[in-house]
């Protein structure tokens, strides 16, 4: 049962995406090519080596897209915006084509009563800028901020809501320390430098968006964190939940909260920060708000001759999974949006990202049953609510996806929609999770106590 009294009245109710994930045309209208393209398109690195190239084909189907939010009733929407269209090298020349775009989204959206959520940065790093260095180099967190004041004078005057990265932790750890994302690295020095220079870039970001944007602007970030468990009570384990605690949840909340980077994880990774003065500070501003993105737990033992940070996630037998092997666990991302305000203090959050894959088909009916989905987006609801009733100041709910997409190295076969895709025909098909979202929505809006 869903506690929807719980949420307030204008509780944001929305659908998320990401650009590279959906939109296709990779090479129209003076786009680049991002460490997207590069790493989809190197043999052996994506499941049956599939590519973003045309995706869901939203670069052209973006007015269907629009139609499928209303019809979920959503009222809100989170998309990424694509910096190698915007300036396809990363630094220099802006496209306006590419501007072009995202100018009719937003309008788009807008004409449909459905705010936008505009993130900056989801992954998509022009390949220039990985051909000097990348998130490695300092100059590529100067460049994100040149590129947020581009997108932000061009949009800010109907764009509030902001966020400038999505989830710099994969980014950084699995882009550039276990190489199954873009860019592909495995090197401890370059994933800690490029966590730095992530967590920097999200800094300036915010500064140019705040000085381009209309004074509306709320500007945030969104991480992704999982609750961490130590599998026994063994103090090797517990010490090793510490550090993968640290690892993949403090390591990003204690700098951007004023806390620094923790002590414990800089003496285990033993690597320099290119640290200058006035950074901490630049990293440290206030969020207008914080997104969480949330799946899954984790349980970890101590792992001494691993990869950093020398505990290994363990799979826990008779628990519900997903179809991506994710442990199901509503009560992680209770406890998770418990900790951001009560221990770090966040003082406005969305969940920006929550749900599941699996695999789902048209039924001989012509309908996507997925009833495990839904199952999994009302539990999940039902503990924002349990949430808000301790004091959470949660603000709106972005499913975990609109569309069926390219789950990055998973390719096409992992379907997180609410809206099934058949990426032969492109025909969109609502599932029976996207029906029931709406039944929730409507049920919330009108007032029910419960759902
Ligand atoms: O598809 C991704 C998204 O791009 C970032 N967050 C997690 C999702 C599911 O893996």
């Amino acid at each position: 049962m869903i506690d929807l009294a719980a949420f307030p009245p204008d509780f944001a109710w929305g659908t998320a995406t990401s650009a590279y994930q959906i939109e296709g045309a990779v090479a129209e209208d003076g786009r680049a090519p991002s460490i997207w393209d590069t790493f989809s398109h190197s043999p052996g690195r994506i499941d049956n080596g599939d590519h973003g190239d045309v995706a869901c084909d939203h670069y052209h189907r973006w007015p269907e897209d629009i139609a499928l939010m209303k019809r979920l009733g959503t009222d809100a929407y989170r998309l990424s915006v694509a910096w190698p269209r915007v300036v396809p090298g990363g630094d220099g020349p802006v496209n306006g084509a590419g501007l072009d775009f995202y100018d009719r989204l937003v309008d788009g959206l807008l004409d449909a009563g459905i705010t936008p959520s505009v993130t900056l940065y989801h992954w998509d790093l022009p390949q220039a800028l990985q051909d000097r260095g990348g998130w490695a180099e300092r100059e590529t967190a100067e460049h994100l901020a040149r590129y947020a004041s581009v997108v932000a004078e061009r949009l800010g005057d109907r764009v509030t809501q902001w966020a400038t990265l999505n989830e710099p932790l994969c980014s950084a750890w699995i882009g550039h320390l276990e190489g199954r994302m873009a860019p592909g690295l495995t090197d401890l020095t370059t994933a800690v430098r490029a966590s730095y220079h992530l967590l920097l870039g999200h800094g300036l970001a915010a500064q140019a968006v705040r000085a381009a944007a209309s004074g509306a602007a709320r500007t945030g970030l969104v991480t992704n964190h999982s609750t961490v468990a130590a599998a026994s009570t063994r103090p090797e384990d517990v010490a090793a939940a510490a550090r993968m605690d640290g690892h993949i949840n403090r390591w990003w909340l204690d700098p951007v909260y004023g806390r620094g980077f923790p002590a414990d994880m800089r003496e285990l990774y033993g690597v320099e920060l290119p640290e200058r003065a006035g950074d901490m500070a630049t990293i440290a501003a206030p969020l207008d708000w914080h997104g969480l993105n949330y799946y899954f737990p984790a349980t970890v033992v101590d792992d001494p001759g691993g990869p950093v940070p020398y505990a290994r996630e363990v799979r826990l037998p008779d628990v519900p999974r997903t179809g991506m092997d994710w442990q199901i666990d509503a009560d992680g991302l209770e406890a998770l949006l418990l900790r951001l305000t009560d221990d770090y203090g966040a003082h406005r959050l969305y969940v920006t990202e929550n749900g599941s894959a699996f695999a789902d088909a048209v039924g001989p009916d012509g309908a996507v049953h997925d009833p495990e989905r839904a199952r999994y987006l009302e539990q999940h609801l039902a503990a924002c609510a349990r949430a808000v009733r301790k004091g959470v100041p949660l603000a709106g709910y972005y499913a975990w996806s609109l569309l069926d997409n390219f789950e990055w190295a998973y390719g096409y076969d992992k379907r997180f929609g609410l809206v099934h895709v058949d990426y032969a025909t492109q025909v969109r098909t609502v599932k029976t999770s996207g029906l029931r979202y709406a039944e929730i929505i409507r049920a919330h809006r009108r007032g029910a106590a419960t759902d």
